[in-house]
């Protein structure tokens, strides 16, 4: 039905179902377009494209439908006509739009996807009265909802239907095959009291790992706990010390609220956020950052995690709470123990992570190296932090965190090479001992776990020195330190990729037949209509 959605809202103006030449200022639905060939991948695409549309409250850009078509995988069409199907959504004519949604003649509000009228963006009636329709929603709107998203619910046309939102938001206990139970507390002191009864209970939030794991690993919980719904975990706070980030905070969250903090802030004090949203970009896709938590990576312990190497070398700390209602703060650094192992007792639960401010001339920077730049696991991954201060007028090192991902059991620290560091002049004269020391630090050997030992040992020393030109040419804009040669400008650019054009040409090889012609295949109408 949403495929359908997407294919019969640009057939509305009666063309011709029979004849798929349309003429070429006729946008194109995802089969015409020829992005849809088995099938497979077509129901996400759809969806993806559907969500972004449903939550957007302008045009997407072609930046944003790109963004939110990551994650999807096609393995036989090809990327370039199913953006240029896609593509036609993008805002690329401001003269193609109006300030204010379409009107229909009696001035309702014209919905984008039915084009009757609808509740979107529009919450009165013609006579100016709010619609008893979107009032009753309001009024029985689920607390938890308004908590976790503020009012993105009122201002939407709805999206499920309204017998499920009217539902109070209640504790729940499943039972399942072979003697699973499945809990939903709703409040923090409900969680630590189950906690105390299971305390080998599995916590959920996105199912994004456990669900593996259970479906393709025989892995077995006997409880199941669902945080989803307990407010105290999902805090985002600006704080004095820095920014609060509750442990069931989605990942797609801490990314609007990251770009929110960074828009306010500017650059000062946010070079941990910045480095930290720079890699939620190249963090798996849209779909999983939507339901992955932040508390979750963080307690699954994944060697490879692409965001734990960063909360080590921030200097984050974790604040657990004990079924006693104990608190406790435990740096980041100390917190990983060995292969998916943290320190965390069965009886406590990961409450939030305290992500500092960074300081004056505190830089920090995010590494990943994957097979593919998308949607990929890490082949080696890090963090890097360096703080720089004045003594007796030479710019120094006076603290420095180094640690990667991707080498180990654990997150490795390079803890010879910043004590090497720390207490000198950041140049050029001590690039070789610190690549010797680096090597000492994070050694992999040649049977290492993943294989490509040459290629990631290099990449263990390539990471440092572009993290050392980093903040060489940080430094240098200030007047503190010489300039990078030309060479060695492109090392410090952080990847952006360019929206995807492309073309594709049809030679007609035979005219008044089918071959070489762009034919739409018989089963493209189904596929992208579901
Ligand atoms: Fe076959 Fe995308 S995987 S059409």
């Amino acid at each position: 039905m949403l495929g359908s959605t997407l294919f019969f809202g640009r057939n509305a103006h009666n063309h011709s179902r029979g004849n798929w030449k349309l003429p070429t200022w006729f946008a194109p639905s995802p089969a015409e377009a020829h992005g849809s060939q088995c099938g497979f991948c077509t129901p996400g695409f759809v969806m993806s494209m559907y969500a972004l549309l449903r939550s957007s409250k302008q045009p997407p850009t072609k930046e944003q439908i790109e963004d939110s078509l990551a994650g999807n995988l096609c393995r036989c069409t090809g990327y370039r006509p199913i953006i240029d199907a896609f593509g036609v959504f993008a805002k690329t004519d401001d003269s193609l739009y109006t300030a204010s949604p379409s009107e229909s003649a009696n001035g309702k509000a014209i919905c984008p996807s039915t084009g009757k009228p609808c509740l979107c963006r529009n919450e009165t009636d013609v006579n100016g009265n709010e619609s008893s329709l979107l009032s009753s929603v309001k009024t029985y709107l689920p607390s938890s909802y308004n908590e976790i998203d503020g009012n993105a619910y009122n201002e939407k046309e709805l999206i499920f239907p309204p017998e499920l939102q009217l539902r109070k938001i209640m504790p729940l206990r499943l039972n399942g095959f072979n003697g699973v139970r499945w809990y939903r507390p709703l409040k923090l002191d409900q969680l630590l009291q189950l906690k105390s009864c299971y305390p080998e209970a599995k916590l959920i939030i996105g199912n994004s790992e456990v669900g593996v794991e259970t479906e393709f690993k025989n892995a077995q919980y006997g409880v199941m706990i669902s945080v989803t719904h307990v407010p105290e975990l999902h805090t985002l706070k600006v704080e004095e010390d820095g920014l609060r980030i509750g442990s069931a905070v989605r990942l797609a969250q801490l990314q609007d609220f990251l770009k929110k903090v960074i828009a306010e802030r500017g650059s000062l004090q946010t070079s941990s956020c910045q480095a930290i949203l720079r890699q939620l970009k190249w963090f798996a896709g849209t779909q999983i950052r939507n339901v992955a938590s932040v508390g979750g990576n963080i307690c699954t312990a994944s060697p490879i995690s692409d965001l734990n190497p960063l909360w080590m070398s921030t200097g984050a700390t974790f604040q657990i709470i004990d079924v006693n209602n104990n608190v406790r703060t435990t740096v980041a650094k100390d917190f990983f123990l060995g292969y998916r192992k943290v320190d965390l007792k069965d009886d406590e639960v990961l409450l939030s992570v305290i992500l500092p401010w960074t300081r004056p001339f505190e830089y920090v920077k995010e590494f990943k190296q994957a097979h593919r730049r998308q949607d990929d696991i890490a082949l080696v991954n890090a963090g890097m932090r360096v703080h720089i201060t004045e003594a007796e007028g030479n710019w120094i090192v006076s603290d420095v965190s180094i640690v990667y991902g991707g080498v180990a059991a654990v997150p490795l620290t390079a803890g010879k090479t910043e004590s090497f560091l720390v207490g000198k002049k950041l140049d050029y004269g001590l690039l070789d001992e610190a690549f010797n020391l680096l090597k000492e630090d994070i050694p992999l050997a040649e049977n290492a776990p993943g294989g490509m030992v040459e290629f990631r040992s290099s990449l263990t020393l390539s990471f440092f020195f572009k993290f050392f030109l980093y903040v060489t040419h940080e430094m240098n804009t200030k007047g503190l330190s010489e300039g990078l040669d030309v060479a060695n400008m492109s090392a410090i650019q952080s990847y952006t990729r360019p929206v995807t054009t492309g073309t594709q040409g049809y030679e007609l090889v035979r005219q008044g037949t089918a071959v070489g012609q762009p034919m739409v295949h018989l089963s493209a109408m189904l596929q992208v209509t579901g």
